[in-house]
């Protein structure tokens, strides 16, 4: 095992620490499993242990195991019980030591913006530095609960945890990150060797620098960016961690040429993409696997969730939008909703208070106002009129399907009794209420007849007064 060691390189484990209960957090959910911009603080994590080429993650866990687990095993990480949390180090104990190999990363869960490139970064120097043992250190302007980097003569001495701190302590602001690197060599021989003789009567991981050094192993901080340092311990953490999140990730599409008007309040997601010259308005909040593409404009207050957004797509403001596909000079809105499964052709137009679900909307047809199409197959150039209303769901609880040919004319205040289906060319009367397939080219009205009836009215001259008498219909 040594001799290929020597030849490839070296192997990276990771243990990330997420079975404390996170008090102060004020929830039920296990802090490790609170979303910063979307994304569970551990899955952020772990991704970025992986993406720096972590092979071995390991996953302590223990306030919430089971969801916590659920939450992380299909990211292909093992996860390790702590039964009682005993402080950090006995967490890392919990990881089955003896079966670790090469270098490991130690990282807090609750440490959600850190980057692979933060991880590679520190990983270069600890192996040009052959270090036996480092710790992530970060200058901060506000200390508070940090563990404090205590030097002598300049050299990296020990951490004392805030808790146990003198006044004087307290005034040193380069802090313990919680993110640790050392060889697998080093922490098996130092971890059982921490005790809890401290003010907490925890195990503290932070003690495995000054062992480390008494032991004479080859120990040094090294110094993180920043961001590496936003630990999240309360609500209000997780939302500066989250704002923190979005504002990075609207500089990189600003950076790629996507102008963002207020990127202050603009909400996307890290996993989202935006092609050049689109336009982002305010309010705009983009999740998930959502991919939007060049010379699109998103106006204000548009949700997007999952959708795929072609070229030049317009998306008016205020329209809700979920796992569908929208393609190339279509626009849609304002205040549109679309509903998973919905495929919204090139041109097309979905147009104010217009609803759909698992529809396939043709090339160049026009939704424009107040309708609702669900499980449907409209074909192209259609126009659907106002408050057109597809009945897809029948007494039996069944869903049912429309399906509507190219160029049909749909008047007004329709509605069609699925299933059912009007081929090509057919115009449908308003006000209709659609039972019966209707063939191509053909016109059908289903309403009511007319009637008029003269005189129905009576007006009669009153002293001061007009009366209206309503003459009884019998
Ligand atoms: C810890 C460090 C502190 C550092 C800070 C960075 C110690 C003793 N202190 O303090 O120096 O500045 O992180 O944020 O390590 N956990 C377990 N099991 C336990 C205890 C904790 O898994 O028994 C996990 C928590 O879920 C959390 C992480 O370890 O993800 C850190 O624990 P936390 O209690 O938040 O430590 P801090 O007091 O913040
Ligand atoms: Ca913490």
């Amino acid at each position: 095992m040594l001799q290929k060691k020597d030849k490839e390189p070296q192997k990276i484990s990771a243990i990330i620490l997420a079975a404390g209960k996170g008090t102060r957090m004020s929830t039920p959910l296990a802090k490790v499993l609170h979303p910063v911009a979307g994304v569970p603080m551990v899955q952020r994590v772990i991704k970025a242990c992986k993406d720096a080429g972590a092979s071995d993650v390991r996953i302590v866990v223990g306030h919430n195991a089971q969801l916590v687990k659920t939450v992380v095993q299909p990211l292909a990480v093992t996860c390790f019980e702590q039964l009682k949390q005993l402080g950090t180090a006995d967490a890392v104990k919990s990881a089955h030591l003896d079966s670790l190999e090469g270098l490991v990363l130690i990282i807090n869960g609750d440490h959600p913006l850190i980057e692979s490139s933060d991880i590679e970064k520190c990983v270069k120097i600890f192996q040009d530095e052959n270090l036996d043992i480092a710790v992530v250190t970060a200058k901060v302007k506000d200390p508070g609960s940090f563990g404090r980097i205590i030097r002598q003569h300049g050299k990296l001495h020990s951490i004392v945890e805030a808790k146990d701190a003198s006044h004087e302590t307290l005034k040193i602001n380069e802090i313990n990150t919680g993110f640790y690197i050392a060889t697998s060599e080093a922490l098996q021989e130092i971890l059982p060797k921490i005790k809890n003789n401290n003010s907490q009567q925890e195990f503290y991981l932070t003690d495995m620098i000054s062992i480390g050094l008494e032991l004479g192993y080859k120990v040094n901080a090294i110094e993180g960016d920043a961001h590496i340092a936003m630990g999240v311990n309360t609500q209000e953490e997780l939302a500066k961690a989250t704002r923190f999140a979005f504002k990075r990730k609207a500089k990189e599409l600003m950076s790629d040429g996507v102008m963002i008007l207020d990127p202050t309040h603009t909400y996307i997601e890290e996993s989202v993409c935006v092609g050049p010259a689109s336009v982002i308005y305010p309010g705009v909040y983009l999740r998930g696997t959502t991919e939007i593409g060049s010379f699109c404009a998103l106006e204000p207050n548009c949700y997007i969730i999952d959708c795929e957004v072609g070229d030049s797509v317009q998306i008016k403001a205020g329209s809700y939008l979920e796992r569908s596909q929208i393609n190339d000079n279509a626009s849609v809105g304002p205040y549109a909703r679309l509903r998973p499964e919905t495929i919204i052709g090139e041109k097309a137009q979905v147009g104010n208070f217009v609803e759909m679900k698992k529809v396939k909307f043709g090339k160049e047809s026009k939704a424009g106002h107040l309708t609702y199409l669900g499980d449907a197959e409209i074909g192209e150039q259609v126009n659907i009129g106002c408050g057109t209303i597809t009945c897809n769901y029948a007494v039996d609880k069944k869903k049912y399907k429309t399906k509507i040919g190219d160029r049909v004319f749909v008047g007004s205040d329709t509605q069609f009794i699925a299933p059912i289906e009007i081929g090509s060319d057919a115009v449908i009367g308003s006000g209709s209420t659609i039972t019966k397939d209707v063939p191509a080219r053909s016109l059908a009205v289903a309403r009511g007849k007319q009637i008029i009836k003269e005189d129905y009215i009576k007006i009669e001259e009153s002293n001061s007064q007009e009366q209206l008498n309503v003459e009884n219909k019998k």
